[in-house]
């Protein structure tokens, strides 16, 4: 049987502006582009999870404005249980302000509203919402006691953990919290922060996998940005280097978001690691080929056939 996954982490509304370059400090540009999307790391990886099949449940807290009820529709459409999402009245979403250059690399700047308003105190007075669920994936935009308290209850009710130390804290991880993470995908600046390695290839990669996997890390996957990733596709083998799958990439918003989302999805239905690792580089690429966030979520014929592609 399919199992479930408890999401937490942020949600928040991206206002997002293309133009060839990035502003550099003191720099005014000019753009007639602008959307709004949905977006923040765990609205992305709920709804990726979601739309490629799984049962995900929402535990966050959003406000009452406008943009709050556009990000629960949001989820809601993608088939998300949002039952659990908590509104505080008078609170407002996360907004995220989102700039792209034309080689579809991203500069992100956000501010958590109601995000930061769910306490490690609310996560243990809801912490029915962990039952029944089998994995609990949660991104670091919320505050750190309530991502550790939440990562003590999953591992309480015997839930496989997912983390997105996205953004690392300066302080690295406790190590009582390192030790019960089954799954994690640092970027490389993250990886910096948690390892002390700092990442210019597969080498340092495979380097920071071992510091992880020592420091009680399940399955570590080191992010190589446009490289691609680092992982052991089988604990017991050897490190592997997976190059992204390529494509006509415009906008790289959220393609870790969308690689985790739909890992968690493989995983949920049963799949092994290694198949769950291929299928999550297929999604993450393609998601480079469209704008926004959880606009860019690819279907699940796309990535399996993407998948097939590579196979054949
Ligand atoms: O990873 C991309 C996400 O980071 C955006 O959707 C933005 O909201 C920020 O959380």
């Amino acid at each position: 049987m399919a199992k479930r996954i408890l999401m937490m982490g942020s949600i928040n509304i991206d206002l997002t502006m293309y133009a060839d370059a990035l502003p550099k400090p003191g720099e005014t540009i000019k753009t007639d582009n602008f959307s709004t999307f949905p977006g923040g790391k765990g609205g992305n990886q709920a709804a990726a999870a979601a739309k490629l099949g799984a049962d995900v449940r929402y535990l966050t807290k959003l406000g009452d404005d406008m943009f709050s009820n556009t990000l629960i529709e949001s989820q809601r459409s993608y088939g998300v249980d949002t039952s659990r999402i908590i509104i505080e009245k008078g609170n407002t979403a996360g907004i995220a302000m989102i700039m792209v250059n034309k080689e579809a690399q991203n500069s992100i700047m956000f501010t958590p509203g109601a995000n930061s308003a769910l306490t490690p105190e609310d996560v243990r007075a809801h912490q029915d919402a962990f039952d029944g669920c089998d994995f609990l994936e949660i991104t670091m935009e919320i505050r750190t006691d309530t991502v550790y308290e939440a990562i003590r209850i999953a591992k309480e009710k015997g839930l496989k953990v997912i983390l997105d130390p996205a953004p690392a804290p300066p302080e690295g991880l406790p190590a009582d919290i390192i030790s019960l993470i089954d799954y994690m995908k640092p970027n490389e600046t993250e990886t910096e922060i948690l390892t002390g390695i700092r990442i210019n290839g597969a080498e340092d990669a495979f380097r920071a996998l071992d510091k992880l996997r020592s420091c009680g890390v399940k399955n570590p996957i080191v992010s190589l940005g446009k490289d691609g990733f680092a992982a052991y596709p089988d604990p017991d083998g050897k490190p592997k280097h997976f190059k992204a799958v390529e494509v006509n990439s415009i906008d790289t918003t959220a393609a870790g978001d969308i690689f985790l989302g739909a890992l968690s999805s493989r995983l949920a239905a049963g799949s092994s690691f290694a198949e769950a690792l291929q299928f999550a580089n297929a999604a993450a690429s393609l998601s480079t080929a469209a704008k926004g966030a959880q606009t860019s979520i690819p279907e699940l014929d796309d990535v399996l056939s993407l998948m097939g592609e590579r196979r054949g």
